[in-house]
């Protein structure tokens, strides 16, 4: 028995890296899945059949049903057919992982109007793409269902020359609070994973030198498992940061502040309160 037992699953950008590991696992459980994956380099450039085909043939290899599909992400006729792919092959949807990613970093001042859009192409509109047609589609199944989106401490926190990515992957952090409440009803949940795990994104990184095994790519499975699982039941909008062995969450905080009694305030009187008004 597994945990996921009938359940079908797509998980975008499983063809290599974290995405891999996660079809594995979902596999392992029972789960029949849409492995979609574009095929293409790092930085988005390129196409190939060959990742998605590769994991397919392993997930068989293994006893799992499995289908490839190559479509991107990044536009609302390739969310579409990928969706279309599960209820093809598998009739039924109970699982999307919005994993599917891609660097193009510069810092602000150097950064293209390319290297912007396509990085907020595949990693912002890529998770609203996927999400609302799996949505649509668990709604008129109307029996629930799960959504796991990947965002970034790049996002929830900044990250030095990746304006574009933090942009991006902020915005997951917030597409995930606000889809969580609009699809409670429907009996979804939306929650996020953080990530941090040694894959090509982050190999030639100093702080990743050496740390293959340590922070190797499935650490990360066994939290979207359990995310996709019924064991998760009533758990939605969290953010899940994984680094290796290591399972925390992120959330926003909101300082105490300062009201004023009585009027509005003056520009003065917030520099004499900035200390209270920053407290945390
Ligand atoms: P990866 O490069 O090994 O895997 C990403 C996969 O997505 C690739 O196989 C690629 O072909 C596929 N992909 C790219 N654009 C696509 C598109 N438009 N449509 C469909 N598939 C597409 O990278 P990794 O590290 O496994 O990243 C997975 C996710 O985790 C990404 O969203 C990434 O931003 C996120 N992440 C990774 C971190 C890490 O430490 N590796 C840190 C924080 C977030």
């Amino acid at each position: 028995m597994g945990l996921l037992d009938g359940k079908v699953a797509i998980i975008t950008g499983s063809g290599a890296g974290i995405g891999k590991q996660h079809a594995i696992a979902l596999a392992k459980e029972g789960a029949k899945l849409v492995v979609n994956d574009l095929g293409g380099a790092r930085d988005g450039s390129g196409t190939s059949t060959k990742v998605a085909d590769t994991v397919v043939a392993e997930i068989k290899k293994m006893g799992g049903q499995a289908v490839a599909n190559y479509d991107s992400v990044a536009t609302i006729q390739g969310a579409t057919n990928i969706v279309k792919t599960a209820k093809d092959a598998f009739g039924r949807l109970d699982i999307l992982v919005n994993n599917a990613g891609i660097l193009r970093d510069k810092t602000l001042l150097k950064m293209s109007e390319d290297e912007w859009d396509i990085v907020i192409a595949v990693h912002l509109k890529g998770t609203f793409a996927m999400s609302q047609a799996a949505a649509r589609f668990l709604k008129e199944q109307g029996q629930g269902g799960r959504i796991i989106n990947t965002t970034s401490i790049a996002g929830l926190m900044g990250n030095f020359g990746q304006t574009n990515y933090s942009a991006a992957k902020g915005g997951i952090y917030s597409m995930t609070k606000t889809d969580a409440m609009e699809l409670e009803k429907a009996g979804v949940t939306v929650n996020a994973v953080a990530p941090i795990a040694y894959t090509r994104l982050t190999e030639d990184l100093p702080m990743f030198a050496g740390q293959e095994k340590d922070l190797a790519p499935e650490h990360i499975s066994p939290v979207v498992v359990f995310l996709a699982s019924d064991l998760s039941k009533g758990i939605t909008g969290k953010i899940f940061g994984v680094q290796g062995r290591k399972i925390y969450q992120f959330y926003m905080k909101m300082t105490d502040g300062v009201t004023k009694s009585d009027g509005m305030w003056t520009p003065k009187e917030i520099q004499d309160n900035i200390n209270k008004i920053l407290a945390e």
